[in-house]
């Protein structure tokens, strides 16, 4: 976030979402609390609300995207909103209309929520200091920086399994230098209180030194993992290696893929996530994916959760804002 720009209003109040980076614990156990509440419950229908009753979201989706995009579309139906999702490469800009233009053309059409994916890194920024007084915007994922409701997700679902951040030691394995699932992960779990965070990842995949403040390094994913609470498992982001990417995904297997056999080194009640798209057989086998430790599909469940507690705070806000 570069200097001058806040994602709170004027009165501290959070009015977008663009990253963890500044927001502190009580604000982010506020919004895993408000998540826990639109949970189903057993053999129910999903919650609904009326938070978002008269409001439109539209999600700018230029990458990639099957749980974020579609979680955030169904919280915004959930809560009330109608929500659109403008397909970017059918849109006007690729015929040349700049970003600003298609934001400016769809506020004129009472757009409430941009929710907005893109490689390019300070886009969301960009915009929220475009639109209107009344308008929000939330990032489902900034280049290789910020992923920031899934870092939440993700912490909502070790708070689920563990009943708390106190005394956990949670491992990152992967692609964590181009992973921004793997830095808003850490940032969320420093914030929360994870006394140890471990990032594991061959030398070529592991950030900069000034990155990831705190984290132990790992470059063997034996002793990465070795009695971990959480052994939380990233793709390698095939899409951000610039042509650098490992061409042996058997090698990378046998060295950085969790197998059961590998996971056995873990604490003997840790869990798996994933944050999805999964490459089974690359950095995990499906005996782990599918297995009883895995909770890569509570993750899901838990996505639409937190994106729902995310729009309704930031209505809330907004209410406030007016009164
Ligand atoms: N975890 C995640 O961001 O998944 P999608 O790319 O499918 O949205």
């Amino acid at each position: 976030m570069s200097s001058g720009f806040s994602q709170r209003d004027a009165h501290g109040r959070l009015r977008h979402l663009i990253t963890l980076d500044g927001l502190g614990r009580d604000l982010l156990e506020e919004l895993l609390e408000r998540a826990e509440h639109y949970l189903p419950t057993a053999g129910e229908g999903p919650r609904r609300g009326t938070d978002l009753s008269g409001w439109t979201v539209a999600n700018l989706i230029a990458e990639p995207s099957t749980r974020t995009r579609a979680s955030f579309e169904l919280a915004a139906i959930r809560l009330g909103a109608d929500a659109i999702n403008l397909d970017m490469a059918l849109s006007s800009r690729a015929k040349g209309e700049t970003l600003l233009d298609t934001i400016w053309t769809l506020q004129e059409m009472q757009v409430d929520v941009f929710v907005i994916r893109d490689a390019e890194a300070g886009l969301q920024e960009q915009v929220a200091r475009e639109v209107g007084p009344r308008v929000s915007v939330i990032s489902a994922g900034e280049a290789h920086l910020s992923h920031p409701t899934q870092g939440l997700l993700d912490a909502l679902t070790i708070r689920q399994s563990k009943g708390g951040f106190g005394s956990l030691s949670v491992a990152i394995v992967g692609d964590i230098r181009r992973s921004r699932v793997a830095r808003s992960a850490h940032r969320a779990l420093a914030t929360l209180g994870v006394p140890e965070i471990r990032i594991v990842a061959p030398r070529e995949m592991m950030p900069d030194a000034a990155e990831f403040s705190g984290a132990r390094r790992f470059e063997s994913l034996d002793e990465g993992i070795a009695g971990a609470d959480v052994v939380m498992v990233l793709r390698i982001q095939l899409e951000r290696t610039a042509g650098h990417a490992p061409t042996d995904l058997d090698a990378y297997h046998r060295e950085f893929g969790l197998t059961s056999m590998r996971l056995a080194r873990a604490s003997p009640r840790a869990i798996v996530m994933h944050p999805g798209p999964m490459n089974r057989g690359v950095e995990i086998a499906s005996e782990v994916a599918d297995g009883p430790q895995s909770l890569i599909r509570r993750q899901v469940a838990n996505g639409v959760a937190v994106r729902m507690a995310v729009l309704a705070h930031l209505a809330d806000a907004r209410r406030r804002r007016a009164t």
